[in-house]
């Protein structure tokens, strides 16, 4: 199959690569000139493991290209995929689709037989209809049929996941699309993927609750260390002691510091604007958005009671910037609202991450370090904010001698306390136990357990319960 993959970011570099590794002829199409370039060069413009190889292994085989000009390759296409895209749109909440429709606009012209028209960008239930009217008013000789087909991805797994996904999703509403979407996906039937055909709003719908599903999980867990926090449980036991059960599973049962990333923000907050539109409202997911805003911004007062509240002039050792370990990708990270909030109390940051470059874009005053040691080294506070695995094994005795103070805020429960008490640090984290400081050590006490309260008197505050 000849595919055209308009949008060469996260989804579409990967999806490109990984059906050029299929066998298709796939090109990549990006207006950003600069990417493309890069590309072209044989460097990626994302941090994804396995990638470069990939793409380096299917561009010498001839079948994927890059290019600013698409021109030829829409043409030519069995199979146009749009993966441009759908950020929150300013200021309301809903999805911006200009992307997607500057995209369909740029299609249509250059349609010369049947093809399909696929949208693995997530968008809104509604818009392959949309698309179709772009495309029927710009072309009403045309022949195509507009196909959803979500993409579930994750960044710093992407490959295994393209390549062996727990099902994908086809929303049809022309059967002449279906033969075409079957060959694309060949590859996988060896593996016995479960490809789902489905009606197209259903399938548009499905992206949407998959994240949502997946998003309430998090922020469910989030919300139960707090209260293990508060009745002194350890949040991981009872992950565990939930997760086993088949009905729940055990993933995305890790509390931390509130979901961020390029998806889960920007779906929920569009989904709920599509249910409050459709007058049927999605209270659940109306109050995962807000309970994990509220958890992002609670984070750096997690911060601060562990240092009593006194971070003027002091310095904070940040290790990890991206929202999760495995990618570069910054958006939404929640350590962009941790950073600066920190700065706002006084505090000098110095930060490490192994990807996140661009956060040197994104965060002012930051003193940027070459690696977790020296990121460290003088903090009154070293906190963990991305779990990154070379972070997991630090030689904390290294690490205490080079901190100003041995203080430890783990906001991704990588560490077990009783690892880091012996060693005489103070270690706080998340939904279990703070391991008190070690005799000697300036005195801080832990607070009590906070009384039961509504949930809304508890949210703004509710970091300060947990910490010594
Ligand atoms: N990132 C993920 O993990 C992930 C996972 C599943 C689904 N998605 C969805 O996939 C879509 C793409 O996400 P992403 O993270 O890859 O975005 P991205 O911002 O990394 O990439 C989008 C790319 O599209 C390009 N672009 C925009 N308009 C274009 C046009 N008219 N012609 C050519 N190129 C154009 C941009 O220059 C950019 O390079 C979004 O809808 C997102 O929600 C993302």
């Amino acid at each position: 199959m000849r595919v055209a993959m308009i949008g060469t970011g996260y989804v579409g570099l990967v999806s490109g690569a990984c059906f050029a590794d299929f066998g298709h002829e796939v090109t990549c199409i990006d207006k950003d000139a600069a990417k493309i370039a890069r590309l072209s060069a044989g460097q990626m413009p994302i941090y994804e493991p396995g990638l470069d190889m990939l793409v380096a292994r299917n561009v010498e085989a001839g079948r994927l290209s890059f290019t600013v000009d698409g021109a030829a390759a829409i043409r030519a296409a069995d199979a146009i995929f749009i993966a441009v895209g759908t950020p929150s749109r300013r200021g309301d909440g809903y999805a911006d689709l200009s992307f997607v429709y500057e995209a369909a606009e740029e299609i249509a012209p250059l349609i010369e037989r049947f093809v399909v028209v696929v949208t693995k960008s997530t968008v809104p239930v509604g818009t392959g209809d949309e698309i179709e009217a772009i495309l029927k008013r710009a072309r009403p000789d045309a022949q195509f049929a507009v196909v959803s087909n979500p993409e579930f991805l994750r960044e710093g797994a992407a490959i295994e996941d393209f390549k062996r996904p727990d099902r994908v999703v086809v929303g049809l509403k022309d059967e002449r699309a279906r033969p075409v979407m079957a060959e694309l996906y060949r590859p996988l039937n060896l593996n016995e993927t479960p490809v789902l055909y489905v009606d197209r709003r259903a399938s548009e719908l499905i992206k949407y609750a998959a994240n949502a599903f997946l998003a309430m999980k998090i922020t469910f867990i989030n919300e139960m260390a707090d209260l293990c926090e508060a009745v002194g449980a350890d949040v991981q036991q009872l992950a565990r002691g939930i997760g086993l059960d088949k009905r729940i599973g055990p993933k995305f049962l890790h509390a931390g510091p509130g979901f961020g990333g390029s998806c889960f923000p920007k779906d929920t907050l569009a989904l709920v604007r599509t249910a409050n539109d459709a007058q049927a409202p999605l209270r659940l997911v109306e109050t995962t958005v807000e309970v994990n805003e509220a958890r992002k911004r609670s984070m750096a007062a997690r911060v601060a009671a562990a240092m009593e509240g006194d971070l003027a002039g002091k310095i904070i050792g940040v290790l990890g910037l991206t929202f999760k370990p495995n990618t570069d990708d910054m958006r939404e990270a929640p350590s962009l609202r941790i950073v600066p909030a920190l700065q706002a109390m006084g505090a000098r940051v110095q930060a490490y991450d192994p990807a996140g470059h661009e956060a040197r874009l994104l965060l002012d005053h930051v003193d940027f370090k070459s690696g977790p040691y020296e990121a460290v080294e003088g903090a009154d506070c070293a906190v963990i904010v991305t779990e990154w695995d070379e972070f997991r094994a630090l030689d904390l005795d290294r690490v205490k001698q080079l901190m100003r103070r041995p203080l430890m805020v783990d906001l991704r429960n990588i560490y077990q306390p009783e690892e880091l008490r012996p060693r005489g640090f103070t270690y706080i984290s998340v939904g279990r136990a703070p391991v008190p400081p070690p005799p000697g050590a300036p005195s801080r006490q832990a607070s009590p357990p906070s009384a039961p309260q509504s949930r809304a008197a508890s949210l703004p505050d509710r970091a300060e319960t947990a910490v010594t």
